[in-house]
């Protein structure tokens, strides 16, 4: 069994870790921008595959990976999303592109988490309020290990019907915004050059040029150097950012 993620604040690096690990201590979870990635999927039969959910659909990176890598046939793979609210078939938009390719679906999960979007005011909650919802997550995962363990896979968002609340809820009326990369990242004057936003963006979609960020046109809207920022000098679908949202904030006191 192999864990691969795409993690913008990590909420799915989390989710993702957490299942793996429990279905089997000794899988390997890596990151969707791991140099290897191609290799270690083609070296295991099981994928779990994770990412979080954008305007009701799978980010364009994870979609694009699974488009241009013909390494999916006879993959038997359970597609993972997290999301801050609201997926019809988050987990079915990955299953759908998977199965043309020949993979087995095993089945789909939606895990509701804390929301990532730094620069919305929208859907925001307190620190007490998110750490609750990762609670719950962390129970519907314990509970959807034990049903795999019974041989039973979860099968949410992958009907027709899910299909259907997706795309009709609201994947259609955003479609411009997920049908390719965005080049709307706006970085201010407050960017100070530290470079952190390039080094881990997943894309390598920043560069550093005079001392300044310089954002390119290919971001799949991860949200992780803007919730990273030491300067909070980064926008994309707001103007400021009211919020950093990391994963590790609202569970690193509470694990202490
Ligand atoms: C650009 C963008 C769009 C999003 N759209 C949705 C959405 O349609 N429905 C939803 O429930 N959450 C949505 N979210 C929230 C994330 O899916 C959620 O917070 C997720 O757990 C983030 O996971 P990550 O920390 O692994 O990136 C969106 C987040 C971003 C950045
Ligand atoms: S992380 Fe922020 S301050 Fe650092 S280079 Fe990027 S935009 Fe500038
Ligand atoms: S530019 Fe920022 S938001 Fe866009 S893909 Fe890179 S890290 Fe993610």
């Amino acid at each position: 069994m192999l864990g691969v993620y795409l993690s913008g604040t990590g909420n799915t690096k989390h989710c993702i870790e957490k299942l793996v690990k429990m279905l089997d201590q000794s899988a390997k979870v890596i990151p969707l921008e791991n140099k290897n990635v191609i290799s270690e999927i083609n070296s295991h039969d099981t994928i779990i595959l994770g990412y979080p959910t954008q305007f009701s659909n799978a980010p364009i990176m994870v979609r694009d990976f699974i488009k241009a890598n013909d390494i999916w046939k006879d993959k038997r793979i359970l597609c993972v999303t997290t999301m801050g609210a609201f997926s019809g078939d988050g987990a079915g938009c990955t299953a759908r592109i998977l199965k043309r390719k020949g993979a087995i679906i095993l089945g789909g999960l939606q895990i509701h988490m804390p929301d990532s979007v730094c620069d919305s005011k929208l859907l925001k909650k307190s620190v007490e309020e998110n750490r609750r919802i990762v609670i719950e997550a962390d129970k519907k995962i314990e509970k959807t290990v034990c049903n795999i363990h019974n041989g039973k896979y979860p099968k949410e968002g992958i009907s027709f019907f899910s299909h259907i609340l997706g795309l009709f809820g609201q994947r259609l009326w955003f479609y411009n915004k997920t049908s390719h990369y965005s080049d709307k990242l706006k970085i201010s004057n407050n960017c100070i050059g530290c470079g952190l936003c390039s080094q881990i963006c997943p894309m390598n979609n920043i560069e550093i040029n005079n001392k300044r960020a310089v954002a390119g046109k290919k971001c799949t809207m991860c949200y992780r150097c803007i919730s990273c920022c030491p300067q909070k000098a980064i926008t994309l679908i707001g103007d400021n950012v009211y919020e950093q949202c990391q994963f590790s904030k609202y569970m690193d006191s509470y694990n202490e």
